[in-house]
């Protein structure tokens, strides 16, 4: 049952919806998924809550990173298929408990150079556990084909640090959908950011080796 931990010290970068959406396309995969939600705001949890009636997976358990390894723990003895962590901001000993217990850490950075650089201490942090982990470029300027400029400067920006091939595009679907808590590949099926997505999904997927 791999652990994938979503996880910045800085607010607002995209955790959630990353986390919501990998866990629903995984549960859209015949997963069992279950998202863990350390955040106190309980931003994952108010999106189950609202998920349209129909769409049981995944399921969403709010929790403290202390609950954390008994809910691993009996997630594992039920049998689910995946756990996503989505955590806190602000909140960096949590944070790194969350990755340590986790098979692959991924980090929404925002290309933008404060964001960059604010997310160093979580990068360096997360590296120096040893532990597969990628930075996913989110809220990425929209170009009319290929890769903005400023996303391929992130890249060599955060260089060593691993990025996800799949970078993330500032969509407005990624927000409509979150209202009645769907996916954006159940609000939009047939749209870049629901493409998008799905292609990280795929990349992360072929990062976990115990699926
Ligand atoms: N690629 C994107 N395109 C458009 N809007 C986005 C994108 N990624 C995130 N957002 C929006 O940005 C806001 C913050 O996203 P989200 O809540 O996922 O971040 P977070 O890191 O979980 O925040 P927090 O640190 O407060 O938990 C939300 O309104 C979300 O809908
Ligand atoms: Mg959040």
């Amino acid at each position: 049952m791999p652990v994938i931990c979503v996880a910045s010290a800085k607010g607002g970068v995209g955790k959630t919806t990353l986390a919501v959406n990998l866990a629903a396309l995984a549960a859209d995969d015949n997963a069992n998924a279950l998202i863990i939600d350390l955040d106190p705001q309980r931003s994952a949890a108010d999106w189950r809550t609202v998920r349209t009636a129909g769409r049981p997976l995944p399921r969403v358990a709010a929790a403290t990173v202390d609950q954390l390894p008994e809910l691993l723990a009996a997630a594992k003895a039920e049998g689910l298929n995946l756990v996503v962590l989505d955590t806190p901001p602000h909140a960096t000993g949590e944070i790194f408990e969350a990755a340590r217990l986790s098979d692959l850490v991924l980090i929404p950075v925002r290309p933008a150079v404060l964001d960059l650089r604010s997310a160093g201490r979580t990068l360096d942090g997360v590296a120096a556990m040893g532990k597969p982990y990628a930075v996913v470029l989110n809220a990425c300027p929209t170009t009319g084909r290929g890769e903005a400029g400023v996303v391929r400067e992130s890249r060599e920006a955060l260089a060593p640090h691993p990025v996800a091939p799949v970078a993330l595009t500032q969509r407005a679907a990624l927000q409509h959908a979150m209202i009645d808590g769907r996916a954006v590949h159940e609000y939009e099926p047939g749209g870049k950011a629901a493409a998008e997505m799905r292609d990280l999904y795929t990349w992360t997927r072929g990062k976990l080796t115990k699926w």
